[in-house]
Parts: C-alpha cells; structure tokens; sequence
C-alpha cells in the first residue's frame, strides 16, 4: 500500500521502488514512529479531530503494532515504502475506518526529523554511558599506579622525553573522553527540540498544538519555523561529528595500546580474553582490539564528510537526499558503542610491566633537563645550563662514559648533583599542579573522581 497513488494513475516503477525503499533501514525507527503517532493522537482529540472513542480505537491500534514489533511478529509487506507506511498501513488494518484519520495534519517530513530527533536522544545517551564506563575503567587503574608509583617514558616527536607517572598517561586520555560526554551532551541538549506539527513544511490549517505534542514526547521545546524543523539535520551532523572525535580519540589510545603492547615496548600485556591470535603463526598474540579501534576512525569520519556533502546545497526544505541521514548515523553509533565495550574490557584487564616502564623511563638523560633546572636553582641563567648540560649529554655519548661520572666531575655539579640521576628522580619531581609527577597527579585523581561523580550523576537523570 502506498501512501499516495491518489494522484497516479500509473504503477510506479520496479528500479525506483529498489532505490527509495528505506524501509530495510529505518525500521529501526519504529519505537519512536509509535512514540510520536501516539502524541500525534492526542493531538488531534484535544483538537477535536478525534471522538475520545476515535482515539483510543487509535491508541489500541498503536499499542497493539508496538507490541507486534516488539515480539517480532509484525508482518513487513514488499509494499511497505518505509516505517511511517508500514505502521499507519498496520494500523489501518487494526483500527478499521478510524484508521485513515491517523495523518491529518501530519506529514513523514515532520515525522521523520521527530523520529529521528527521538532516536538520536536515546542513542547518544548510550553512547555516553559507555564513554563513562570507560572513564571509569580509566581511573580504576591509574589509582591503583598512582599508589604504587608506577611510571614510564613520556614522548614527543615520539622519542623519550621525560618520564610521567602512569595515571598521568591514563588519565589524559581520560580528560579527552570528559570532554567527549560534554560534548555529546551538548549535542543532545540542542537537539531536544519537537519537529511534530511542522507538516510538509508549512504547518496546518487544523488546529494543531506543538507545544502540546512536543511536551508529550518528552522534548524541551517545540520548532520556531516550520521549514526550518523539516529540513533542518544540524543535529545528525553535530552527533556524527562528536561521534567521529570520540572516535579520533578511541583511535590514538588504540594505537598506543598497539605500542605498547609490542615486545619493543613491552609495556603491557592483554589479557588473553581481549587479544587474538595468528592463524599461521602460533606464538602470535594480536592487539586486534586496538587496532580496530584506530581502523573504526576512518569509518566515522567518513559518515560525517559524507553527511556534510549531502546536506551541502539543498534547498529548503525537506528533500528526498534527507533520507541519507539514517544510515551513517546508525552505524555510527554502533560502531562507537562496539569499540568503547571492548576498549573498555581490554583496559580493566591488560596488565603493565611496571620493570619495563621505569627501565625505559629511567635512561640516563632522562634527568637531563632537571640537572639543568638545579643549576637554574642556584643561579645559572636556563640558556647556559640548558648547554652546559646538552654538552655533557653528547660527551657522555660520545666518550661512551656514564653520564653520572660526568656530572660528578664537574665543578658547577658535583656529587650534589647526582642525586637527580637516581631511579625515579625525575619523575618525583614534577610538582607544577595538572603536571606528571606523584603529587599533582594525586590531587589530578581526585579532580577527575569529581568530575565523573557529577557526570554519572548527570546521566542519571536522563
Ligand atoms: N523515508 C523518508 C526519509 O527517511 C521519509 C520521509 C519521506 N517524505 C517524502 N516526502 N517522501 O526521509
């Protein structure tokens, strides 16, 4: 059954039903498409456009096909275009002649965006949940490394630079994925607004109530301009876009875990329930989980440029292109909520060679720049102790003698001097707040606890 053959008298063609048919997608939209007919019912009995006997014929109706979706009993038919059809074809068929009052002053245009708009709430609060969990998981082992003092190397241009505390490394991730949850709950708090009533575009000459409806369904507030509220998808841009940061981020720890996890890092070990195996190679076990982190990236990002080149050009205001939103959003937010479970297993559960790291860390001229910085302490300007100490660096390497003899021997360094040599000298001494060393990274633990004390209890009211 189509919607509106009315004004055909022609069959429509085999290849352009193969082309728009959305239905084997958007069906995943039928919770919501029931959630926002409902409304639309109420509406239309304070209206007047519905006996209270109408309507609840009506209700029945819905609450019935939700039930039929629900058990998977619902009957899909080769002419079902989409899931709005599909349900008002079902529920026609339940409700008898009431059934063709169900679209007045309704169209799929706005339909769709509230549909959508409804999903994409639900989802992004999911998605958030798990960034959480993953926080968590975060700051249940960078405490544990904070109390056993746990560090390792920290790099730029990726060579070793100065060596951080563990939970410091762990928890910079951590602070990007806070600002991942702040994000996707702005997003989401934008988005909050009810489409329902906008109709094809321009609204209804029956008595319609939109803040009425949108109140129903849970939205903070309803359209401004009608145009606007059905062609409008900034929101599935913005969430494909935060989805596709997450992602970004997800990646670079994926990528260290891959490092790290290496026998020349040797940092980590997965615990055999998150890593896989080689089918040739017998000795192998892969980062898989890692890796498909880091490769998931490019398949977010591609949803959001792809969306973007879609919306880029149309005119007010719906357009058939629109349906092209649902598909990379879907999978957006299925690929993110896959990796962030197993990320989030993996974590809890690889352990750190706490020998290896602080070997590594623990490279004589790891402490370089604080020899530098203890002739600065007594009185040497930076510049000429940044090359004092630079010199004793190359001629230590190049002599092939330990730095240590080195600094023993020099008369602005001495004996004194030799203590910031020693193992885990270095990193005990990088006291700046929000800086890698044991203290501030204390009082940084308690900071992040804080936050995301606030933000579970921020979800918990979603
Ligand atoms: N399947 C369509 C979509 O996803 C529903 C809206 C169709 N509207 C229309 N005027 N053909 O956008």
């Amino acid at each position: 059954m189509t919607l509106w053959r009315g004004r055909f008298a022609g069959e429509s063609a085999d290849e352009l039903w193969t082309l728009s048919r959305s239905i084997q997608f958007d069906a995943r939209l039928a919770p919501d498409d029931v959630a926002g007919s409902k409304a639309h019912v109420g509406g239309l009995e304070r209206a007047g456009l519905l006996t209270t006997q109408e309507a609840s014929v009506l209700m029945a109706a819905l609450s019935r096909v939700e039930e039929e979706l629900a058990g998977e009993s619902f009957k899909f038919l080769p002419s079902d275009e989409d899931i709005h059809t599909a349900i008002e074809r079902r529920v026609t068929e339940l409700a008898g002649d009431v059934g063709p009052k169900l679209h007045a002053g309704r169209s799929r245009n706005d339909q769709v965006a509230t549909d959508l708009r409804l999903f994409t709430k639900r989802a992004l609060r999911d998605v958030v949940r798990r960034v959480v969990d993953l926080e968590r998981t975060l700051y249940d082992r960078a405490k544990p490394a904070a109390a056993h003092g746990y560090y390792l190397p920290g790099y730029t241009h990726m060579q070793r630079a100065q060596p951080v505390m563990l939970a410091h490394h762990l928890l910079a991730h951590g602070w990007a994925l806070a600002r991942d949850v702040d994000r996707l709950l702005d997003c989401r708090h934008r988005l909050d607004v009810s489409p329902l009533g906008a109709g094809a575009l321009a609204g209804s000459s029956l008595p319609l109530d939109p803040d009425a409806t949108g109140e129903a369904l849970g939205f903070l507030a309803r359209f401004e301009n009608s145009l606007d509220a059905v062609s409008d998808r900034d929101f599935v841009a913005e969430a494909l876009f935060a989805l596709a940061l997450l992602g970004v981020h997800l990646s670079r720890m994926g990528e260290e875990i891959v490092l790290w996890t290496s026998s020349e890092f040797g940092f980590m070990r997965l615990d055999d329930a998150w890593a896989t195996g080689s089918s040739m190679l017998p000795q192998k076990k892969n980062p898989d989980v890692a890796e498909l982190a880091r490769g998931k990236a490019g398949r977010l990002i591609g949803h959001l440029t792809g969306f973007l080149a879609t919306l880029k050009g149309l005119p007010l205001s719906y357009n058939r292109d629109l349906q092209e939103d649902k598909e990379p959003l879907f999978d957006a937010v299925d690929q993110t909520i896959a990796v962030l479970a197993a990320l989030n297993g993996l974590m809890a559960t690889a352990t750190f060679d706490d020998e290896r790291m602080a070997a590594a860390a623990d490279a004589a001229d790891a402490s370089a720049v604080d020899l530098a910085e203890w002739l600065v302490a007594r009185g040497m300007a930076f510049r000429t102790a940044h090359s004092l100490v630079g010199s004793l660096v190359r001629d230590a390497a190049e002599r092939r003698v330990p730095l240590a003899e080195l600094v023993d021997a020099h008369p602005d360094l001495g004996p004194d001097a030799l203590a910031l040599l020693e193992p885990g000298a270095a990193v005990g001494r990088r006291t700046t707040p929000g800086g890698a060393g044991p203290r501030p990274v204390a009082d940084q633990l308690k900071r992040f606890r804080d936050l995301l004390a606030k933000t579970e209890e921020r979800l918990s009211r979603l």
